[in-house]
């Protein structure tokens, strides 16, 4: 039988002692750590996320904000509001929320964000301090992801690993978070050629292509870990429907969608543990953000 790597479980007892670090954090300074969260324009999607953000940050004690611009924001609007955020010292964490509208330029942006500050680690200095594997801190999704590990004392040293997606904010850090943790790691891609071969020889397989169940049971070696990063908005009953998993049909009829993994829920059988979805990977992001945040607040401080 597969266990489920359950990620409110793991997200509950790391902000148990994030509660208690920032108040030891505030006895000691006077303040607590700050984090401020710019979101451009009105996408509904982006909107609710960064709502939540500073729902979890108010109840673990951080202080947060939320700086909206308008759609119509400018480059320069949006780097003078970061800049004014780099300056300020109340400020320890700064997250631009992407995607940015069309029109703006991220990797400007994101090259503004002053790397002591930067809690996404998407600045191409504190991606550079990952490659390295000098960084104190890493990118939510991946830096969530072996924490479940952790948690489930699932040591990936020697293991062949497969990440398939290779955008900065999980498939690249993850990939090289994973080889810094002593895995083989192949980092694959929707151009990637015998996907299935490669991936029937991980021991672990990372998915975070943004295609519903785009990994198969057929593509799964017997006894491997499955890690699924996938978020996908699905309205269509039927696709919905071929899963066989009554996670997805019961959302489905409640709401009309459900989201949906990366990976077959038929895989799930043959695999020794597996994130589910929703309530695996997903459930740790925004408890990350908070970890990076204190951590960025102590490095500042020296606290
Ligand atoms: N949009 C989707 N994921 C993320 C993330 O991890 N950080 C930011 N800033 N924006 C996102």
């Amino acid at each position: 039988m597969a266990t489920i790597l359950d990620g409110k479980i793991v997200a509950e007892t790391i902000q148990a002692g994030l509660v208690q670090e920032i108040a030891s954090c505030k006895a000691r300074t006077g303040r607590v750590p700050g984090l401020d969260v710019i979101i451009v324009g009105s996408d509904p999607a982006s909107q609710a996320y960064v709502k939540s953000k500073e729902k979890l940050a108010q109840k673990l004690g951080l202080r947060s904000s939320l700086i909206e611009l308008p759609a119509s924001a400018t480059d320069s609007e949006l780097l003078a509001t970061i800049t004014r955020l780099n300056d300020d010292p109340q400020t320890d964490a700064i997250l631009v929320q992407l995607p940015l509208p069309a029109g703006l330029d991220t990797w400007r942006a994101l090259d503004a964000i002053a790397p002591g500050k930067d809690v996404d680690c998407f600045n191409p200095v504190s991606q550079g301090m990952i490659l390295l594997n000098r960084s104190a801190i890493f990118p939510c999704t991946p830096a969530g992801i072996l924490r479940i590990l952790d948690h489930y004392s699932l040591d990936i040293a020697g293991l062949n690993a497969a990440v398939i997606g290779r955008s900065f904010i999980v498939g690249k850090p993850m990939s090289l978070m994973l080889s810094n943790r002593h895995a083989t790691v192949t980092l694959c891609h929707s151009k990637a050629r015998d996907l299935e071969r490669v991936l029937r020889q991980a021991d672990i397989i990372v998915a975070a292509i943004g295609k519903p169940g785009f990994v198969t049971p057929a593509m799964v070696k017997p006894g491997a870990i499955l890690i699924d990063v996938g978020i996908n908005h699905v309205a269509d009953g039927a696709l919905i429907e071929s899963f066989h998993y009554e996670p997805w049909r019961t959302s489905f009829a409640k709401k009309g969608f459900a989201l949906v993994g990366d990976i077959h829920p038929g895989a799930f059988n043959a695999s020794s543990y597996y994130t589910p979805v929703p309530g695996g990977v997903g459930a740790l992001t925004p408890t990350m953000l908070m970890v990076n945040t204190l951590e960025l607040f102590k490095q500042r401080l020296h606290a």
